[in-house]
């Protein structure tokens, strides 16, 4: 059916005037960076999210790199992770030395809030869920356990804009939330963006400094910083994206519908969701037994798939070192061996849903 291009351009052709309007507004202002657009993207990103604080950056990567920077992570100290995640969210770890403590996931795809506890040790210093598929996680139980450990929860909400656990938005629980804002995200800009969010005064200023090579002032060099500030292009493009997100959410939510609704087929297994998250489906995951025969049969049908994701980090060739082995967290390896992405975006018609429906049902 389509390509990742297609996907993006089907995305950005919904709301072209907007985007040709914001990226000539930010490209004819003469100012580029830490500009007027990202103060006020920053400003209507926290007011959307509900918090004080919204700083914004290069990547959802950077985020997870500074977050864990700000609190002063140091070689040694764990941080609890998913093992099922996406790398990005165990580079934040380990850019700063930190070592990751995995966490298998349940049976909704998420960490396992139930087996959190266990992992905990005298040297773990952050919790850090990952908000998997768009689908928050069970952040009453995981905000419990931070709360009585005294550890730094920190969000990982690169998939998650607009999602929310018993009513309150993913990225409103943690001391810090990092987002990714990568084309295929909910809120998407049209490159590499991202932001931290946070209520906490000291740790906003810290990430201020942190992104603009640890200066407050130009040449007064404070702390050990980087370069990762979100550029004016993307921030104009964002307050786009922003002001679409709930609609866009809301049409992917439709489009699940549509897959929970229509696939009968038994060799098909959609995950179940919690009874109290509101999901925003950045990804439609199912099972499927024999996932690479089912993802040549939708090729053949002219649907594209992808695979989230097949090596889970803890067995990534990168971390070998730490030996860990497939078998080591079952549900993990189940969902890196079985997992199968469907469509799910905006563009996409109820038509072309209702389709890969019909020829899932055929499989
Ligand atoms: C769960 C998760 N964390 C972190 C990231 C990293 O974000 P970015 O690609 O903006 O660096 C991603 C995105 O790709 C992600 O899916």
């Amino acid at each position: 059916m389509v390509v990742q291009s297609v996907i993006l351009k089907r995305t950005f052709d919904l709301y072209k005037e907007e985007y040709e309007e914001a990226a000539l507004r930010a490209l004819n202002s003469g100012w580029y960076i830490l500009g007027r657009e990202m103060e006020d993207f920053e400003q209507k990103f926290a007011a959307y999210m509900g918090v004080k604080h919204c700083v914004a950056l290069n990547s959802g990567t950077d985020a997870l790199i500074l977050a864990f920077r700000a609190i002063g992570i140091q070689p040694g100290d764990e941080v609890i992770v998913p093992a099922g995640t996406y790398i990005a969210s165990v580079i934040g770890v380990t850019e700063n030395q930190g070592t990751p403590v995995f966490v298998d996931m349940d049976d909704f795809m998420e960490i396992d809030a139930d087996a959190i506890e266990a992992k905990i040790t005298d040297k773990t210093k952050a919790i850090l869920p990952v908000h998997l598929f768009g689908q928050c996680s069970r952040m009453d139980k995981i905000g419990e356990i931070a709360k009585k450990h005294n550890l730094t929860l920190i969000e990982d909400c690169a998939q998650c804009h607009g999602a929310s656990f018993n009513g309150k938005l993913a990225g409103a629980f943690g001391d810090m939330s990092c987002f990714s804002f990568y084309p295929t995200k909910p809120l998407g800009a049209l490159g590499d963006a991202g932001a931290i969010i946070t209520n906490n005064d000291e740790l906003a200023e810290r990430l201020r400094m942190l992104r603009n090579y640890g200066s407050k002032v130009k040449y007064y060099n404070e702390i050990n910083g980087i370069n990762s500030r979100m550029d004016e292009i993307q921030a104009a493009i964002l307050k786009v994206g922003l002001k679409h997100l709930d609609e866009g959410n809301r049409g992917r939510r439709r489009q699940a519908q549509i897959y929970m609704a229509g696939i009968k087929n038994p060799k098909i297994v959609i995950p179940p969701i919690y009874q109290n998250a509101y999901h925003v489906y950045h990804l439609f995951p199912v099972l499927v037994e024999d996932r690479d025969g089912f993802g040549e049969y939708l090729s053949e049908n002219g649907i594209k798939t992808q695979v989230h994701y097949p090596i889970p980090p803890y067995v990534a060739e990168c971390y070998r070192d730490w030996g860990y082995a497939w078998g080591d967290f079952p549900h993990a390896e189940k969902y890196a061996r079985h997992e199968i992405s469907l469509p799910i975006y905006a563009g996409l018609t109820d038509d072309e849903v209702q389709y890969v429906v019909d020829v899932i049902n055929r499989y």
